[in-house]
């Protein structure tokens, strides 16, 4: 059989996977979302969620992963047999559902880059109606998220080394400098403080159930967790490495590029007098905006520099997401990469047409199905679904597994090999502590909850 691949080292894996979380969660989603449920209250419990149990099921995804060289379905049954197998299947089965929606979002990112460059985005008027009509428009959204579904399958075809770990070394470091300079030109904007004091001082009186669970899909989402793609990476990395820290500065970087994120938008959306709770539309109806408001020059060039950091976050995510189904066929049915990458790029492109149709082009996708209490559109269903429901509890069904199944003391004895120091160390039994009884009970609640919330429209919290 051909050889699996793996990581150079640290730094390979570290960008591979902080490439992985950082995305269109952190630059497009969390500034709306942390904007819809009041700014600071929601960063507070979002960070919670973030260190508290996001970094130590962080921790616990890639040492499965090492431990058995192989894709999450792989893993589980490896070690638990073929029922916990199914655990594994669902996180593929997530990573092949949420790719098919994230390369929709990842096309507009991208149509808008080009619309920018063409100097045709800043002369619109209305970019509330210009984004409907976008988003609406077919021809665009096949093109762009035909050619981004090409470029994410010609990269993953490349391999782990030079493909995926290439990639993202050049453009995660990319991204944080194009990031820290619009947050630096925002905070000079008259009435940017404004957005900063929205962002960074909690209303704690905001704090409620949805913000609570809000702030964990969120969590979740954004740090790639709860579907394997940690098992999928961890498979490259040698035993050499440092687990817990490598985590540690994936989450952190995902952390700094979120809040970062914020701070771009936020003071300029509060400097242009807009709201910040205009929903998912706030990146493609709000900056334009606020580029156009710049000036034809400046605008063009702060606002090309933008879509073009949110089409590299997007990128090194799509790039993820393609690899956890294509280490399965490589694994478990032997296809060679190529054949695997074909046959799984074709299948997520075409079944992310209903997503591409649910923004007024086709009113069944659109106008979907109808839950709390709304009308939703496919792409809803999708993403409620596969994201903000199924990926904790992929970080429960992980918890329970180590707990109960794989035990902690295996757990510790992978993470010893590259960190001596681990065994009888006190982040040793803060891991177990979470892992045993933080995260199965937090988790397990937060499912039951959610569910009876989304679905049957019984709020406990
Ligand atoms: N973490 C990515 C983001 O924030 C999305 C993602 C989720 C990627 C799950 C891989 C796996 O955009």
């Amino acid at each position: 059989m051909a050889s699996r691949g793996s990581f150079s080292g640290r730094i390979g894996f570290v960008a591979a996977a902080a490439g992985s979380a950082v995305g269109l969660g952190n630059i497009w989603q969390f500034p709306y979302v942390a904007g819809v449920n009041g700014g600071g209250a929601f960063l507070i419990v979002y960070v919670f969620w973030i260190f508290v149990i996001g970094l130590p099921i962080m921790v616990g995804e890639i040492a499965l992963g090492r431990h058995t060289k192989m894709n999450p379905y792989g893993a589980y049954r490896a070690l638990g047999g073929k029922a916990w197998g199914l655990v594994g299947i669902l996180g593929i089965l997530c990573a092949t559902m949420i790719l098919t929606f994230y390369n929709v979002v990842s096309g507009w990112a991208f149509g808008y880059f080009v619309e920018t460059v063409k100097g045709t985005l800043l002369e619109k008027e209305n970019y509330s109606s210009f984004f409907q009509g976008y988003v609406s428009d077919i021809s665009n959204n096949f093109f762009f998220s035909l050619v981004f579904m090409v470029i994410t399958a010609f990269i993953v075809m490349r391999g782990i080394k030079k493909g995926i770990e290439g990639t993202a070394k050049i453009l995660m470091p990319t991204l944080l400098v194009i990031l820290i300079l619009i947050s630096i030109y925002g905070l000079t904007l008259p009435g940017a403080m404004e957005g900063v004091r929205f962002y960074i001082f909690p209303d704690f009186s905001q704090i409620n159930g949805s913000v609570i669970y809000a702030a964990l899909g969120q969590a979740f989402f954004s740090l790639s967790l709860g579907l394997g793609g940690l098992i999928t990476y961890g498979s490259y990395v040698s035993k050499k490495e440092n687990i817990v820290s490598s985590a540690a500065m994936v989450t952190v970087t995902d952390s700094i590029v979120a809040f970062l994120a914020g701070m771009m938008i936020f003071p300029l959306v509060f400097a242009m007098g807009q709201s910040p709770s205009e929903g998912p539309g706030l990146v493609f109806v709000a900056l334009p905006a606020i580029f156009q408001a710049m000036g034809p020059v400046l605008g063009t060039l702060v606002g090309a520099l933008f879509f073009l950091l949110l089409c590299f976050a997007a990128l090194t995510s799509t790039i993820s997401l393609l690899e956890i189904p294509v280490a399965y066929l490589r694994d478990e049915h032997k296809f060679s990469r190529k054949k695997a990458v074909i046959i799984m790029a074709t299948i997520i492109f075409l079944l992310g047409l209903p997503s591409m149709l649910s923004f007024g082009t086709v009113e069944t996708f659109t106008n979907f199905v109808s839950y709390q209490g709304q009308s939703k559109s496919f792409m809803d269903l999708i993403t409620d679904i596969f994201s903000v429901i199924a990926l904790p509890l992929g970080g429960f069904l992980m918890s329970v597994f180590i707990a109960t199944r794989w035990k902690t003391r295996n757990l510790s004895a992978e993470i010893t090999q590259g960190y001596s120091g681990y065994a009888g160390s006190i982040i040793e039994k803060i891991i177990n502590f979470i892992m045993v009884y933080v995260a199965p009970l937090a988790l397990g609640l937060m499912f039951v909850l959610t569910v009876l919330e989304k679905f049957f429209g019984i709020q406990l919290l």
